[in-house]
């Protein structure tokens, strides 16, 4: 997606933003326009309090001068705005492209309403050609895998799980000290019957799939800003 779309999305998300509200912020390139956005309304006055979604946000959201908190501090927010990597029928996401998608999710579960900002390539049907990302405890993983792959194909879907990897080879650890497999099952017709079976395997922590949690999705095109509904 162009810098430019992505800032556009992150300009009309910002218009759900009040003064005094409890701010879930996310991770990725086009969240972090929205919290350049919204450091910029915080110097010039807006008074709003944020959780980030991860290290990376934090840094930034802190370096940009806007008041953070934690969810212990506070449990429930007004509103969490955050990209995607997909955005499927009934807005259902994939999300953790960048790996957050463990705090990105208990933020937007602990938020009233969440705000997905796109651009329109990833308004997709059906979801699953971007590859599902799946946050795994690292002991067990041969073990875990095989029980993912078994229930996938339960599923009737197959393809590569794939250990995530940095640039130098070492393993990509979330901010929770967790590996990430990503399966590139090409498409998820059924998600909610996938997130069910993915939830019950020992060893997942979290995935990828975001179902019933975002309210709206402001999607950016070259022409213009659609807001989409569940
Ligand atoms: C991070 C995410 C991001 O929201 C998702 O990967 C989209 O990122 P970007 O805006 O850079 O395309 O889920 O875990």
């Amino acid at each position: 997606m162009s810098a430019d779309l992505k800032k556009r999305a992150a300009a009309a998300a910002l218009e759900f933003v009040r003064p005094g509200m409890r701010l879930g912020i996310g991770t990725g390139s086009t969240a972090d326009e929205f919290t350049k956005l919204l450091g910029a309304k915080v110097a010039a006055g807006l008074d709003v309090i944020g959780v980030p979604t991860s290290v990376r946000t934090a840094d930034l959201a802190r370096s940009l001068g806007i008041r953070l908190a934690t969810l212990d501090e506070m449990p429930e927010l007004d509103l969490t705005v955050d990209g995607a990597d997909e955005i499927g029928p009934g807005l259902a996401l994939i999300k953790g492209g960048g790996g957050a998608l463990l705090r990105e999710k208990i933020v937007a579960a602990a938020s009233a309403r969440m705000v997905v900002i796109a651009d329109a390539s990833k308004v997709v049907d059906p979801i699953g050609a971007f590859p599902l990302p799946i946050e795994v405890n690292a002991f067990g993983l041969g073990s875990t895998a095989l029980k993912i792959a078994r229930a996938a194909a339960e599923l009737g879907l197959d393809g590569p799980l794939v250990k995530r990897v940095k640039a130098d080879g070492s393993d990509f650890v979330t901010d929770g000290g967790h590996l990430i497999l990503d399966a590139s099952f090409r498409r998820i017709p059924d998600p909610m019957s996938l997130a069910r079976a993915l939830v019950d395997i020992p060893g997942v922590v979290e995935h990828g799939l975001f179902i019933g949690l975002a309210s709206a999705a402001v999607v950016a095109r070259a022409d213009g800003v659609d807001i989409l509904s569940p």
